[in-house]
């Protein structure tokens, strides 16, 4: 069998960490021809010790030089490159088949689109893209034949519970209702008033799941899951209403799929982000993840519960946006960018973050997004008018 190349963007992260490793399993299936990262030069560096890709790209220009060094140090074959722009590169180059979209936020817009474009194996745990840019990331899919998968575990455990082409297929129609299940982060049962003063460290701490800073914020404020609502509507050509969510704070099933036969097929796992790589990697078929088998004798108990919308005021936020349409829900995502930055360097409170989402969109009106020109407008608009709001923020 040849082996497929892979492209990890956001490589030195959770999700790009965990992808590595599935790979790392089966190199018989899998080579990585690209790696990249933001400032991470020692764990990177260690990457290409191991994985020896023909490129690694570092956002950041001057750790794109010091890995320059260290390469030729320790005499490693790969070509280092430096800048956005190289992002794009690398996710469109010819000789890469599979691009793993793993970089946090709207700094991976470009080239998750790129991938897209360029037709590729385009496994999508970067939901800030498709919330940013929905339609145009829908019709770039669309227009080149790339396949896209989803890697967010909820959206993973949807496509695992679908019919067969579900964009197109009659059996669509006997779809009802998605469930999209969240655990309700860390602050499910603290009392509402003590939510102002918790600490960044506090919210990173999710119950169920080991991810970077940022998802981990968003879990903890939901707002996550309302990103999650916005993907869902993209990735599966659905309504807001038909999306329905689900407070399930065990976080065994990733979500659920409700046919009008009355079936609802699940999915179920021990939370373990290789899980949905490896589905991702391999579909159609599937290979072993390294991830422990589910016990449910030992998990005893599944519960689900409504979410809280006065707890979680972002969720309300996002589900607004989406139904809103047009560029609100790349609006939202500015906003939240930069507030969740804001409370992880300690300059606002926990609870800021909603209040300034609400404010940015507020001041919004709805443009049409047909381009990435257009998207990146939009949010560098909102990320101005959410750092005005910080600075009318008294912590
Ligand atoms: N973690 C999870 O379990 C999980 C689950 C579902 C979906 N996701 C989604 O997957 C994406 C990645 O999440 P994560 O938790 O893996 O994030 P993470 O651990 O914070 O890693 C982010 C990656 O992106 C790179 N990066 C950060 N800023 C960048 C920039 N401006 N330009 C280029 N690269 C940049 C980082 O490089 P440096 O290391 O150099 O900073 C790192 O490689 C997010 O969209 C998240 O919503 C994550």
């Amino acid at each position: 069998m040849n082996t497929e190349a892979v492209c990890v963007l956001g490589a030195t992260g959770s999700i790009g960490q965990n992808t590595l490793d599935v790979i790392r399993q089966h190199p018989d299936r899998w080579r990585v021809a690209a790696l990249t990262a933001n400032t991470n030069v020692v764990d990177m560096l260690a990457l290409c010790k191991e994985f020896r890709p023909e490129y690694a790209v570092m956002s950041d220009a001057a750790s794109a030089s010091a890995l320059v060094s260290e390469c030729r140090t320790h005499s490693l074959p790969t070509e280092v490159l430096a800048g956005e722009q190289s992002l794009v590169d690398v996710a469109a180059l010819d000789q890469v088949d599979t691009v793993m979209a793993a970089i946090v936020g709207g700094a991976g817009l470009a080239s998750s689109l790129a991938a897209a474009r360029t037709g590729k194996k385009v496994l999508l745990a970067n939901k800030e893209s498709l919330v940013m840019s929905g339609q145009l990331f829908m019709d770039t899919v669309a227009r080149s034949g790339a396949q896209l998968l989803p890697i967010d575990s909820e959206h993973n455990a949807i496509f695992q519970c679908m019919p067969n082409n579900y964009l197109a297929g009659q059996q669509a129609k006997a779809v009802e209702r998605i469930l999209l299940t969240g655990s309700g982060g860390p602050f499910r049962q603290m009392p509402i008033e003590q939510l102002q003063n918790v600490t960044p460290a506090q919210a990173c701490n999710h119950p169920n799941w080991n991810m970077g800073a940022k998802i981990s914020v968003d879990s903890a404020t939901m707002m996550n899951k309302g990103l999650e609502l916005i993907e869902a509507v993209w990735l599966f050509n659905t309504r807001v209403e038909d999306v329905e969510i689900v407070v399930h704070p065990q976080s065994v099933i990733h979500s659920m799929v409700q046919y009008n036969d009355g079936s609802v097929l699940a999915q179920m796992g021990n939370p373990d982000m290789r899980t949905p790589i490896a589905h991702g990697l391999a579909w159609p078929e599937r290979v072993f993840a390294g991830v422990q088998a589910l016990n449910l004798v030992e998990v005893a108990k599944l519960s689900f519960e409504r979410p809280d919308f006065e707890r979680f005021p972002c969720l309300r936020l996002a589900t607004d946006a989406a139904l809103a349409g047009g560029s609100f829900s790349c609006v939202l995502n500015a906003a939240n960018e930069i507030a969740v930055e804001a409370f992880l360097q300690h300059d606002i409170r926990f609870t800021d973050i909603a209040r300034i989402v609400e404010e940015c969109l507020g001041m919004a009106n709805s443009v049409e997004l047909s381009s990435i020109d257009a998207v990146l407008e939009v949010d560098k608009a909102a990320r101005a008018r959410a750092r005005q709001c910080l600075a009318a923020t008294q912590v």
